[in-house]
């Protein structure tokens, strides 16, 4: 199967600048690239007017939790967390989370979203809605032992066992490990888990330092074989220097979730400072029950207007544009997050007409300043669309909306 893109700009990675050239992708990888004369293809899409970027990845996400989107408003963390969200997550059952995981997917490949870090539970839905859908996902499932060790070692054992099932399927998936952070698991748990995740050659993700009113000690967490795994820590917001020297090591990554942070009132996280330390960050959404939007380009340019508050120079355009594509690539380890040859073909085609992108000479300041994620005119998954000019083509629209539907009528009539 090729396919030819000709007639855009095209902007291989968050460093270059947009340049006039054509793209084929063979068998789901990029195989020719800038000027080069290719006359049989299978199809050919002219994109005049359009810009081609590397496909933003979602590093931080609880897709499922779309279900939720709006339920709990204006509370802090903890009331949102354990009076709202929990109950009603202790009701969800397999299906509930493939039709939220669904819906997350449709807005996520609406906004150029190629691929996202999920920590939630029934992971065989989350998993089967990401191939499904045609999307790359590194799936992970939410652990805890607040019940004691013995039940979160099973926990993990479904863990275990999603990894045997999904790991690498079709080239889209990836099982990673998901303690959910330090306050809901304990030392010993946490270190049971890293070991695991160890053996396998599997990416952790873990709450860490959401809130102020947490309180433990990362030195000590990362005594555990923790400091031996590749791990993602999502937020971040209340770290302290001595932290942030822990986490400059090229087995880490931080996820930054600016807007979930605000609404929450959890605070800024520090992320010129950790930018200093020379700490990975990427960036996510968390779960539209806190977001409430799935939308990296918000993410972008909320992230970097924080960091300006005090300073102009503080997060340039190369940052925030590195940060929600090879930084959020690398964290996952779900595709290359630029566009070079032999790299999976996951990539974003944006609809440049629009009087927002002149003067054009500055368009990567406009990819972060002044985008509007509904420019997105397609997104490409491994060479194969997964949305197209208002189309979703591997899925039927109308029926994932009545069955999520659906279930937002059972979770809303069976909530008292
Ligand atoms: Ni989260």
């Amino acid at each position: 199967m090729k396919i030819l893109l000709e007639n855009a700009l095209v902007l291989k990675d968050a460093f270059s600048q947009p340049k006039r050239a054509k793209v084929l992708i063979e068998n789901g990888k990029i195989s020719k690239l800038d000027d080069f004369v290719e006359e049989v293809v299978d199809e050919r899409y002219d994109l005049s007017g359009k810009l081609i970027i590397p496909g933003l990845i979602n590093a931080h996400t609880h897709a499922a939790m779309t279900l939720m989107r709006g339920i709990a408003e204006d509370m802090y963390l903890h009331d949102w967390l354990f009076k709202r969200i929990f109950p009603i997550e202790d009701r969800l059952n397999p299906e509930d989370v493939y039709y939220g995981t669904m819906l997350s997917q449709m807005e996520m490949a609406r906004k150029g979203i190629v691929g996202y870090v999920d920590m939630y539970f029934h992971c065989d839905a989350v998993a089967r809605a990401a191939l499904d859908f045609g999307m790359k996902a590194l799936v992970t499932r939410g652990l805890t032992d607040v019940n004691g060790l013995e039940a979160g070692k099973l926990k993990l054992q479904q863990n275990i066992d999603y990894f045997q099932r999904w790991h690498g399927k079709e080239g889209l998936i990836l099982v990673g490990f998901g303690p959910h952070a330090p306050y809901s698991c304990s030392t010993a748990y946490i270190d049971h888990i890293a070991k695991t995740a160890y053996e396998l050659g599997a990416t952790v993700t873990i709450h860490l330092y959401e809130s102020k009113q947490e309180n433990y000690s990362l030195k000590e967490l990362l005594k555990t074989k923790l400091s031996e795994c590749k791990v993602i820590f999502a937020h971040c917001v209340h770290i302290n220097k001595q932290d942030m020297k822990l986490l400059s090591s090229e087995n880490f990554f931080v996820a930054h979730n600016p807007t979930s942070n605000l609404k929450l009132a959890n605070g800024i996280a520090p992320i010129q400072r950790m930018l200093k330390e020379n700490i990975r960050v990427c960036l996510g959404t968390d779960g539209a029950a806190s977001n409430n939007t799935l939308d990296i380009w918000h993410e972008m340019r909320l992230a970097t207007l924080l960091q300006k508050k005090d300073n102009p120079i503080n997060m340039k355009v190369e940052e925030a544009l590195a940060m929600a594509t090879i930084n959020g690539a690398k964290a996952s380890g779900l595709t290359t997050g630029t566009i070079e040859i032999g790299g999976d073909a996951d990539l974003v085609v944006l609809d440049i007409e629009k009087p927002w992108y002149l003067p054009q000479q500055y368009l990567k300041s406009h990819l972060v300043h002044s985008v509007n994620s509904l420019d997105v005119f397609a997104t490409m998954v491994k060479g194969r669309w997964v949305y197209f000019d208002n189309n979703f083509p591997t899925i039927k629209e109308s029926q994932i909306r009545s069955k999520f539907e659906g279930v937002i009528k059972k979770l809303i009539d069976t909530k008292n």
